[in-house]
């Protein structure tokens, strides 16, 4: 693992270890100490200056009152010790050099005097004559309000609004530049999942909670923009579920494009992690609690570097946020590509989506097996002006009233409505339940392992005879644990025959037990096939550079006396195709087919973005997608993987992939895009729908290729015709339109046209949303199923009368001619009984 690490980091990583935006010199940096007759320094080295008579800021008609009471010395600050007392209306005035985000602070302290009560003062501070900071505000205690607001003027205004007998008062003012990159203009809405919401650069926030999570609390002094972090030990609830990790703050890098600005290193290198963490048991939350008035929106800022894990791909956890999914499944590893590295997301919270208390919590994935833990480093909650532009209240600078609740409380309602009583979007994560003992006996290896398809000549090195298989095994590739030969050999009970588990033309498959019980995928090339070394060796490139979740890995090799051995995961219930038809195996769910075809997702949106160059699979379909044991799907078979270099769109190639899958752009113009993986998962999904495979010859012409078939009748509005008849009643109608909608945008003509994998997951995740908030009761969808099509042309269909003549584009003999080898073509006959995969299906 570490040699894997090791070549992640060293090859992949855009991390710095010293950014240059370490340091930012704010170009307006005023410091106001209120009421004080000098300047002020405080403990962070930063000095506040009077404003006095003849400072230029401050503009008021008014009687001049300071007050100053030098004998509480248990106040936080210095500059809580004076303050200015305003019976008329006062304005400070700043000029602008920089227009943009600027932290503006205040600090008051109602300090006891003969004439004034301060306690009770009811003030108004108005901001740039438009945002509302306070209302009728009294303040406590000694106390700091921080704002971040977007200066667009030349000048900027603070107005304080004191009368006679209820004056106002201040004791410190803040007005300093914040760099840009603070805040990103699009953010993710929390509800319904992926929603964007845009505009925050037009929005003012005030602070509500800074909070460094795992770690003492951190000064201004400490903090890159003198912001003040505090310990989360008052927001965890209950504290026994959590305990603190840390790490030296040197050790955190950030990710190209990220900076300490948004938080520094020591924020990052420290952490909660659940309190039995990596426990097979361990199943709960760890939970902070805030408390929020509900009457604004929020965005909460979540911070994460994975300073847990001893290697890379072994943290996954779920984030909640006010009770909701915000982040499914986050895996820190495959965004920042390496450990302690810094990352933060934000998550938009509408009014109507504020609890009381507010909870922000994570935890695992609801995944029987693997290790179970989840971190968080920190979080910010800043709320965020309402729609009359105010932080404080309804009743806008100009005495514009928002009117009940704000326009973004009415929307989400009315979305929250639009999905009825549906509460629970975290139940994506994968869940299964314990299936009959007899299903590993029915399941069967198939093409993951074999055959190892011929790799393309430009893929390896030049010369093979100079390939010599010890020089490029000792290479620190990352190539899992070595085993002996004869730990393999009694691994597989000396090569029996009988575990054999595949056969292909790179040798044998067989099920082996090791040492320690784990049970294992055994390949053993034949070490007279020289084109076996080629396969061997894509395989082992691809593998070598990959490990995810969702993709089949290998758990080692033997090179000893020139044999050619890999070891895999043994994935216990097979190819997902055998669950969907031809093997008689129990029927699995809507919502379970969901789920897998989710982790494929995950494992193509990994293979496509999550390395440093591209990975194209080439071939996608439903006997390269297996199942562990917990039904958990992952890609296999990567010998006819292709690396796309940096900066390339596509790669020039011999058309390989398996007929019914194959991505006609593809084939017309012989380039290799990520978007030909999309097409074939395209096809995967209609199986999983329709439950049949990709081609059936057995049926009628215009019926034969599932792709053609099933788009055909989805444009005429009868898909449903032809769903799965284990599934009709028990989908949601609209998570079967979102799906297929999913379907048919992967099968688009032209690549350009079809989303990525990102896309394509996430539109899945929001089907399983779909069908999950539509379950209400047991019985079904029955009654809305199908509605909108007539029995008349159900029964049309049912004759099989041609919709549309049947035209399949993709004879074999194209794909032969295009290719100046045509032993090069590995069109592979899905349907054929005959075929290798049929017969490895039935040892
Ligand atoms: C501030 O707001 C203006 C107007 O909405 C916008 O054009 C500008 O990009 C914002 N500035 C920053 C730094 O976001
Ligand atoms: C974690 O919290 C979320 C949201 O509050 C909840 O849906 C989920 O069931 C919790 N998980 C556990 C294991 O308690
Ligand atoms: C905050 O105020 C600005 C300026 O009036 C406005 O454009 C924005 O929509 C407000 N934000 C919200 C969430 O209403």
């Amino acid at each position: 693992m570490a040699i894997i690490l090791l070549f992640f980091i060293i090859t992949t990583t855009t991390v710095s270890a010293a950014p240059t935006t370490d340091s930012f010199k704010p170009p307006d940096n005023y410091l106001i100490d209120c009421g004080s007759p000098s300047k002020t320094t405080l403990p962070d080295r930063r000095t506040f200056i009077s404003d006095s008579a003849s400072s230029p800021y401050l503009q008021y008609n008014g009687r001049e009152i300071m007050l100053s009471d030098q004998s509480d010395n248990n106040l936080p600050l210095p500059i809580y010790k004076t303050a200015r007392v305003f019976n008329a209306e006062a304005t400070y005035k700043f000029l602008v050099s920089k227009p943009g985000w600027h932290w503006v602070r205040l600090y008051f302290n109602p300090i006891e005097n003969k004439e004034f009560n301060l306690k009770e003062s009811k003030f108004n501070v108005i901001a740039a004559d438009n945002l509302v900071l306070l209302h009728d505000y009294s303040p406590t205690g000694p106390e700091m309000k921080e704002y971040l607001t977007n200066v667009t003027t030349r000048n900027f205004n603070l107005g304080f609004s004191g009368e006679k007998d209820a004056p106002a008062f201040v004791n410190g003012i803040e007005v300093v530049s914040a760099p840009d990159m603070l805040i990103t203009d699009g953010v993710d809405g929390l509800f319904p999942v992926g929603k964007k919401v845009d505009g925050m650069v037009k929005n003012s926030f005030q602070k509500m909670y800074r909070v460094n999570v795992g770690g003492s609390s951190i000064g201004s002094g400490s903090d890159t923009l003198g912001r003040i972090w505090d310990s989360d030990q008052k927001y965890l609830k209950p504290q026994s579920a959590a305990k603190n990790v840390s790490i030296a703050p040197n050790i955190v890098t950030y990710l190209e494009g990220g900076s300490p600005l948004i938080a520094p290193p020591n924020v990052y290198a420290s952490a909660m992690e659940m309190g039995s963490s990596n426990t097979i048991a361990a199943n709960f939350n760890v939970t902070w609690q805030f408390e929020l008035d509900k009457s604004y929106p929020y965005l909460v800022r979540l911070h994460f570097c994975d300073i847990v894990s001893k290697s890379m791909n072994e943290l996954y956890f779920n984030v909640y946020v006010g009770g909701k999914m915000a982040i499914s499944a986050l895996d820190l590893s495959t965004i920042t590509n390496g450990l302690s590295v810094a990352y933060y997301k934000d998550v938009f919270v509408e009014p109507a989506m504020v609890s009381s208390p507010f909870l922000v919590q994570v935890g695992p994935l609801n995944e029987p097996m693997g290790t179970k833990n989840a971190i968080l480093n920190g979080v910010e909650i800043m709320r965020v002006n309402n729609s009359v532009n105010s932080l404080d209240g309804l009743v806008g600078a100009d005495g514009r009233s928002a009117s009940g609740p704000s326009r973004g409380t009415v929307a989400a309602v009315g979305f929250a409505m639009m999905f009825g009583a549906f509460a629970g979007l975290g139940a994506m994560a994968v869940k299964w339940q314990k299936r009959p003992q007899d299903w590993q006996k029915t399941n069967s290896i198939s093409s993951w392992l074999l055959p190892l398809h011929a790799g393309d000549a430009s893929f390896m090195s030049s010369s093979k005879t100079s390939m010599k298989k010890s020089a490029f095994y000792s290479s620190t590739m990352g190539l899992g644990r070595y085993l002996s030969f004869a730990e393999l050999q009694e691994a597989t009970k000396n090569w029996d025959a009988k575990s054999v588990i595949g056969v292909g033309g790179f040798g044998n498959v067989y099920l082996g037990v090791l040492d320690d019980g784990t049970k294992v995928a055994v390949k053993r090339g034949n070490p007279q096939s020289e084109q076996g070394i080629h396969e061997f060796q894509t395989e082992l490139q691809m593998l070598s550079k990959l490990r995810h979740r969702h993709l089949v890995s290998l758990i080692g090799y033997c090179d000893e006396n020139s044999e050619m051995i890999l070891v895999y995961e043994y994935m216990e219930h097979g190819p997902m195709r055998d669950h969907l038809y031809g093997k008689g195996l129990p029927v699995i769910s809507w919502k379970q087919r969901l789920e897998i075809c989710i982790g494929a997702a995950r494992g193509l949106h990994y293979l496509h973005t999550g390395a440093a160059t591209a990975i194209i699979h080439r071939d996608v379909k439903s006997t390269n997608i297996l199942l562990d044991e917990n039904f958990i799907a992952k890609m296999a078979d990567f010998g006819l993987s292709k690396d796309v270099g940096m900066g390339e769109a596509h790669v020039s190639t011999a058309v390989k992939g398996s007929f019914g899958y194959l991505d006609p752009e593809y084939f017309r113009k012989q380039q290799l895009t990520d978007k030909s993986d999309v097409y074939s998962f395209g096809v995967v999904l209609l199986e999983v729908l329709c439950a049949r495979p990709a081609i059936d010859p057995a049926l009628p012409r215009e019926q034969v290729n599932l792709a053609d078939w099933a788009m055909q009748c989805k444009r005429k509005g009868l898909l449903d015709k032809i769903v799965d008849p284990n599934l009709v009643g028990k989908i949601n109608p609209e998570s079967m339109n979102k799906f297929a909608e999913a379907a048919e945008k992967c099968l688009s003509e032209y690549g350009v046209d079809r989303p990525t994998m990102g896309d394509v997951l996430w539109n899945l995740e929001y089907a399983l949303q779909l069908q999950d908030q539509g379950r209400t009761d047991e019985t079904g969808y029955g009654s809305e199923f199908g509605s909108g099509s007539g029995s008349g042309s159900g029964s049309a269909l049912a004759n099989g009368a041609p919709l549309v003549p049947a035209v399949d584009n993709r004879p074999l003999t194209t794909a032969a001619q295009a290719n100046q080898n045509p032993a090069e073509v590995q069109v592979i006959e899905e349907h054929s009984g005959t075929g290798m995969f049929a017969n490895l299906n039935s040892r």
